[in-house]
């Protein structure tokens, strides 16, 4: 009815569609992940973080042999972007799960494991029987605060590891770091919210292709998936996240003039080995698109033509929150601009309560 729209534009805003409007409106949500939970500064300067659901079994957690991850979707993807400073941070291993394919293996989960199920609606059917099955084989099970999107979830789980990561002298230098760079985010977020813009032309250019291969590893892996998992599902176009360290196993196959791929190379410790990566397709005559930290344009794209996006450096293990939103908006305007429904995409429920 003509109500129900305008209630719809209300909701809306001065957006055009739901997907866009949660794009931009993650330096809000971080902040509210983050408050009073985060604390910087007051009368004794300490850099803490407080997880209330959590205290009383932060000893539990610290004395676990292993935690294990699971979810689905972009939730699973969530946690595999923040499972390198957890495991740093705690010293735990750290296993992933997709909440199916443990149920489908019955995989063995002990006593001594936590198991963390990260969900946003908390309604998953698979995540549901997955803490089922966590819980029957006696471990410790947290879930990860329900929040809106991949961004807060990453925020959230980086808590999770300052909080199980106690306070070692050893890493209080790295802690502090990790603190400050959580209270960065949402200033560096509305920075690279600013190249919706530049998205749009890329977007424009690449609208009649059939296929976008993205290239991530380290800490920006899951950028990579979650990346293709949004150009995949809401923009119908195929799309597929790869292991740069995986390239010459069978991906390299595909490299020629026309296929476009997206290499993220921002600053980290991997940042020499994505240089390579990127001569290599180069070599290849692959067409590249790069994304990598400002200023670095010029030691990205050595040796060949690419198109080259600057994103704002954050933290090394928080650069995935930001690495996300341009993929974030190519995938939006991808998808706009391809003529599909943006806020319903097709045969996607916003939850998926069957098995
Ligand atoms: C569905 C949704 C995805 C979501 C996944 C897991 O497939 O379409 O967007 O990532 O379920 O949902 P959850 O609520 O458990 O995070």
């Amino acid at each position: 009815s003509i109500l129900e729209m305008e209630v719809e534009q209300i909701n809306k805003g001065k957006y055009e569609h739901y997907m866009q409007k949660e794009i931009h409106e993650q330096p809000e949500s971080l902040t509210t992940t983050m408050r009073g939970r985060l604390i910087r500064g007051g009368s004794c300067k300490a850099k803490t973080v407080l997880l209330g659901g959590l205290k009383d079994h932060l000893k539990t957690i610290r004395r676990s042999r292993r935690i294990v991850f699971i979810g689905c979707g972009t939730s699973y993807n969530a946690a595999l972007a923040a499972r390198p400073i957890l495991e740093e941070l705690s010293g735990i291993p750290v296993t992933m799960e997709i909440a199916s394919d443990l149920l489908d293996r019955q995989g063995p989960i002990y006593r001594e494991d936590t198991a963390v199920l990260v969900s946003q609606s908390g309604e998953t059917a698979d995540t549901l029987n997955a803490l089922e099955y966590a819980l029957e084989n006696g471990a410790l099970c947290v879930g990860v605060a329900s929040t809106k999107a991949y961004t807060s979830q990453i925020v959230v789980m980086a808590m999770l590891a300052l909080a199980i990561g106690g306070d070692l002298i050893s890493s209080q230098e790295r802690r502090e770091a990790v603190i400050d760079g959580l209270f960065d985010l949402p200033s560096k977020l509305k920075e690279v919210l600013k190249l919706d813009q530049e998205m749009k032309d890329l977007a424009k250019l690449l609208i009649a292709e059939q296929s976008l291969l993205v290239f991530g590893r380290g800490y920006n892996y899951a950028t990579a998936l979650e990346g293709a998992l949004k150009v995949k599902e809401v923009a119908l176009m195929h799309s597929e996240g790869i292991l740069a360290g995986e390239m010459k196993h069978g991906p390299l196959a595909l490299v020629d003039e026309t296929l476009p791929i997206f290499v993220i190379a921002t600053r980290d410790a991997c940042f020499s080995k994505q240089q390579s990566v990127i001569q290599q397709l180069h070599a290849r005559k692959g067409r590249l698109i790069v994304m990598c930290t400002k200023g670095d344009a010029a030691s990205v794209c050595v040796g060949g033509s690419c198109r080259v996006i600057e994103v704002p450096q954050a933290e090394d293990c928080l650069q995935p929150v930001i690495n996300i939103v341009p993929l974030q908006l190519l995938a939006y305007h991808l998808t706009v601009l391809r003529g599909h429904n943006v806020d319903q995409p097709r045969n996607l429920a916003k939850s998926v309560t069957t098995q």
